[in-house]
């Protein structure tokens, strides 16, 4: 689990293989196994594989390439009609979008989380056709790395905590 979480890197090139739908379900599953407060599962999920609905969410983000590159991208929201906290809801989200991540990692796939796309927000929710109180919170690319990337960077600890008392 610690190797997993210190090699996983945002990848955005992908094989043009295809990713099967037990493997899109299994990663949306282990997504569903993060924390919410009250377990209150605010997330949901809106699968795009098809070429045109694909292609016309790449059109809302300046990533257009990686969306357009990837086989399958997941939409994750927040469901304000179970939300019972804002921002609870929203780190459960957060939670949710990592443990994905982790997952297509740990499959040996790659995946990142695009958030530049929340710009136009109400227009992929008009695109995906959700419900009402459906909340884009991010987007998820994902299919077979086409490209290798070493360690990635972080500052020190010692430079993160504040203090120790
Ligand atoms: C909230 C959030 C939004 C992000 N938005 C984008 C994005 O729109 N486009 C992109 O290429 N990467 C995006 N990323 C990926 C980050 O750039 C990446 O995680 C960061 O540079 C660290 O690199 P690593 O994931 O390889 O460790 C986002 C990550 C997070 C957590």
């Amino acid at each position: 689990m610690l190797d997993i979480i210190k090699t996983r890197r945002s990848i955005r090139k992908f094989k043009p293989e295809k990713i099967e739908d037990s493997t899109i379900e299994k990663i949306i599953e282990m997504g569903t196994w993060a924390p919410s407060g009250l377990n209150n599962q605010p997330w949901r999920f809106v699968i795009v594989k098809g070429k045109e609905t694909k292609d016309k969410l790449a059109q809302q983000t300046k990533y257009s390439h990686i969306i357009e590159n990837a086989p399958v991208c997941v939409a994750v929201f927040l469901d304000n009609a179970a939300s019972y906290d804002r921002v609870k809801d929203i780190q459960a989200i957060g939670a949710c979008l990592q443990n994905m991540l982790l997952a297509i990692h740990a499959m040996g796939l790659g995946g990142v989380w695009l958030g530049e796309i929340l710009k136009r927000r109400k227009e992929v929710e008009k695109l995906l056709g959700v419900p009402e109180p459906c909340e884009l919170m991010a987007v998820i690319a994902l299919g077979k790395p086409a490209e290798e990337k070493g360690e990635g960077r972080r500052k020190p600890i010692e430079q993160v905590i504040l203090s120790r008392r």
